[in-house]
């Protein structure tokens, strides 16, 4: 004789729906509870979502009806109960309780439902990430990275791991992170960029995603130490092209979300009308339109200069799409950047900055592919030349035109989850003053 424990099928709140009449068994954590007359509500979490199970008093042993009491916020259980639809609870379904197994008493769970500071937040990070809004926009994160790959995965892309211990610099090197290489100098990697350019002369089109990491000293709501970046490069590929699949990679990714992840976002509370218009094309500004743009609206740009970020804001807020700005004087970006023949004092580069205020997400461009010119730029940016002796073989046997970007994860998500700082776009973000949990 099989008993009802034996043979009750463990679901997830997800798979509830499919289950209505039955009775199943959840694992999880008590979220909250609450208590009204003779009835008790539970709103347990397993992972893939809140569920509500209802007690209700003279339906149950006294025993189990009482176990009520000793739970605690955050406590460990499993409940058993049959599914019902009900439109009044959460998510469509609840559960009509018949048992609650006890896994473990929680005590006095740091993160109530009260408000808490932002840094109370993050020294519990390790705890936080339970919450509703971290659980929704850890998911979506998780939808980005994987319709990204799926899409360069389905558009001839292969996928080649960049190291992440390098000696060369690929953007400046004033960010870098060294490290002791047993007795030479190593840099965390800044990008991948480099190798990518290797891969793509062996492979055509590639891509890689992993962590990069950047000594940032100055503290804004874009910038973390430590951040993933997808880098897509292609071979015979010039600067048009490259946009082309910017646009095409980023609208797949939002409307992917928006497919995959509408609960998430309403969760968030998301206005997702403004991301419904996130298809391509993309609109396009010169640098030097931008500039034009900036100083417009009354803020100070000099030729030459980069975009800060309030002339990002500034430009993104201007459109209801990602756009494009290209074509950045020489000076303001890095050694690698291919000079615009038509226009040597400005390269063959393009920024897609995300619209609401957001800014940069992508940087990319197409690769100087002459071996004189970037031995010529190299020495320029007073960069070690030894080092870089295997990138200029790539111009040495069968060079070809190039080009290729990175799309910084966590800025992308913050933009497509609406967050205001970047820092819970990322499970454990690395920044200035924060190396823990
Ligand atoms: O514009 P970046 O520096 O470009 C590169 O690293 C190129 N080598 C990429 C390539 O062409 N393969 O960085 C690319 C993107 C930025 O647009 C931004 O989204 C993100 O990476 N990013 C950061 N995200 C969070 N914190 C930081 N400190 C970031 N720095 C760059
Ligand atoms: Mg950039």
């Amino acid at each position: 004789m099989t008993t009802e424990k034996e043979s009750t099928p463990v679901v997830t709140v997800e798979e509830l729906g499919k289950h209505v009449d039955r009775v199943v068994e959840l694992r999880g954590w008590l979220y909250n509870k609450r208590s009204s007359g003779k009835i008790r509500f539970l709103e347990v979490r397993d992972g893939t979502g809140i569920a509500q199970a209802v007690m209700v008093k003279n339906e149950l042993p006294a025993e189990v009806f009482d176990r009520y009491d000793l739970l605690t916020q955050e406590s460990s259980l499993i409940v058993r109960g049959r599914v019902r639809a009900d439109s009044r609870a959460p998510g469509g379904f609840e559960l009509a309780l018949t048992d609650i197994e006890i896994v473990q008493i929680a005590h006095d769970y740091p993160i109530t439902p009260k408000e808490h500071g932002i840094e109370f937040l993050m020294d519990h990070r390790h705890l936080w990430l339970r919450s509703r809004r971290q659980h929704a926009i850890l998911r979506i994160r998780s939808e980005v990275v994987k319709a990204a790959r799926d899409w360069l995965d389905d558009h001839g892309f292969i996928l080649i791991d960049a190291p992440i211990l390098t000696p060369n610099a690929v953007e400046g090197t004033t960010t870098l992170f060294e490290t002791d290489y047993f007795g030479e100098k190593a840099y965390l990697t800044q990008s991948g960029q480099l190798y990518m350019e290797a891969a793509a002369m062996a492979h055509g089109k590639v891509y890689c995603f992993g962590p990069t990491f950047r000594a940032e000293k100055s503290k804004t709501r874009r910038h973390l130490t430590e951040f993933w970046m997808l880098e897509p490069e292609m071979a015979y590929a010039d600067l048009e092209e490259n946009m082309r699949v910017q646009e095409e990679l980023v609208s797949y990714i939002v409307q992917r979300v928006l497919e995959r992840r509408r609960r998430e976002l309403a969760m968030l509370e998301r206005d997702i009308s403004k991301l419904e218009k996130i298809t391509p094309p993309f609109p396009r500004l010169s640098y030097d339109e931008a500039v034009e743009l900036v100083n417009q609206a009354g803020e100070v740009l000099a030729w030459g200069d980069d975009l800060g970020a309030p002339h990002e804001t500034i430009i993104s807020q201007r459109y209801e799409k990602p756009v494009f700005v290209h074509r950045y004087p020489a000076q303001a970006k890095a050694f690698y950047m291919k000079p615009d023949p038509e226009r040597p004092e400005v390269v063959l580069c393009a920024d897609l900055l995300a619209p609401e205020g957001y800014g940069e997400i992508i940087g990319g461009g197409q690769r100087i592919d002459d071996y004189d010119l970037l031995l010529s730029r190299l020495e320029q940016h007073k960069l070690p030349v030894e080092v870089y002796q295997w990138y200029l073989d790539l111009r040495r046997y069968g060079s070809v035109p190039h080009s290729g970007f990175g799309l910084g994860i966590e800025r992308t998500v913050a933009w497509i989850c609406g967050l205001p700082h970047v820092r819970e776009a990322i499970p454990f973000p690395r920044m200035l003053n924060r190396l823990r949990p």
